[in-house]
């Protein structure tokens, strides 16, 4: 309760500062605040001392109230709680400093039953996971760690379709913010300038005919400006790739919106039917030449887009077409990662 007035009082004075524009005048008044959170003035005055002792430069001045100072950014839960306006993504949270995995903690969550929706962030993970098991290297200060609870009342054969409706929503947002070119690389990568920025890893507990929940994790490269040697090739980051800064939290924020969107409109219809156009539109390999990574044997051929059910169609040099089930194989560009 006391974190959440505290996120309400954060995101009152952020809009009065963006609406006002002059900071002289962003003030809001202590008695204004009490009438809008039903809560008393002591109440506020110790959210306020806590949003101070948390970095937050907000003054307080007699007979005018309070004002929010614009400072480097802040990274934590009431910072993103008071920006998150969906309607269930993200509404409940946890951040943390540091944590093995978001996916791991979202896990238990979802084994202790946590809601719909519950969303898990961290400043750095000493144990983060990529696909394949793969190490996901997750320093603290620069990036995006954050794995999103959900429990879609859908068929468990249908879920490997999130992967490419969080795919979206990363591209989406990240294109809205960052005013750069953003494309997928179908099924788990989010790509700028021809590198890898996002890898998302969607977790499953499910019986053969019931989802119990659903993990998604997300790993974003936001403001690193090295990379290791074996992945230098391959990776970047937001902020290298679009040469200003961006706020991890103004993102996440803008990717729960774009997902919540997607994803009701994807169960309206139990597939990607809505959003096969726009899709393509992103899709970094559409019409180009592909290496199809497939355990029966590789092969090469064009991509085609996506099906209603997220294959991807390859038009093979035989000139069949094969649709490509995502959870069998990889697809590569013919030189290489892309
Ligand atoms: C990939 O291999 O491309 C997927 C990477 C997914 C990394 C994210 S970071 C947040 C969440 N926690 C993890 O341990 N992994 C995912």
């Amino acid at each position: 309760m006391e974190s959440c007035l505290k996120a309400k009082i954060l995101a009152l004075l952020r809009k009065k500062l963006e609406e006002d524009g002059e900071l002289k005048e962003a003030y809001v008044s202590g008695q204004d605040m009490c009438e809008q959170f039903q809560v008393t003035r002591a109440a506020v005055w110790k959210a306020i001392k806590q949003l101070q002792k948390e970095g937050y430069a907000i003054e307080a001045v007699p007979n005018r109230g309070y004002r929010l100072i614009p400072s480097e950014e802040i990274y934590g839960r009431n910072e993103l709680s008071s920006r998150i306006h969906t309607n269930w993504a993200g509404k409940e949270l946890e951040f943390y400093d540091s944590i093995s995995s978001t996916n791991i903690r979202a896990k238990e969550a979802g084994e202790a039953g946590a809601a719909h929706g519950m969303l898990f962030v961290a400043d750095k993970q000493t144990l983060g996971r990529g696909r394949r098991g793969r190490e996901w290297s997750s320093p603290s200060g620069a990036n995006i760690y954050m794995s999103l609870l959900i429990r879609p009342d859908i068929m468990p054969d249908k879920i490997s379709m999130l992967t490419l409706v969080m795919g979206y929503a990363v591209t989406e947002a990240i294109r809205h913010i960052t005013k750069e070119e953003a494309y997928i690389k179908w099924p788990n990568d989010v790509i700028m300038k021809e590198k890898k920025v996002c890898g998302i890893l969607t977790e499953l507990s499910a019986e053969r005919d019931y989802v119990h929940y659903v993990v998604m994790g997300v790993g974003i490269n936001v403001k690193n400006q090295e990379f290791q040697a074996d992945i230098v090739t391959k990776a970047t980051s937001i902020e290298a790739a679009c040469g200003s800064k961006v706020s991890r939290s103004v993102l996440i924020q803008e990717i729960l919106s774009e997902f919540e969107k997607a994803y009701d409109n994807f169960c309206s219809t139990e597939d990607l039917s809505n959003m096969i156009e726009a899709y393509n539109h992103r899709l970094v390999n559409m019409d180009k030449q592909v290496k199809v990574l497939d355990p029966k044997g590789e092969f090469y051929g064009i991509a085609r887009g996506i099906t209603a059910n997220g294959e991807l169609i390859v038009e093979k040099e035989d000139g069949f077409f094969v649709d490509v089930y995502a959870g069998e194989v990889s697809v590569r560009g013919t030189e290489g990662y892309l």
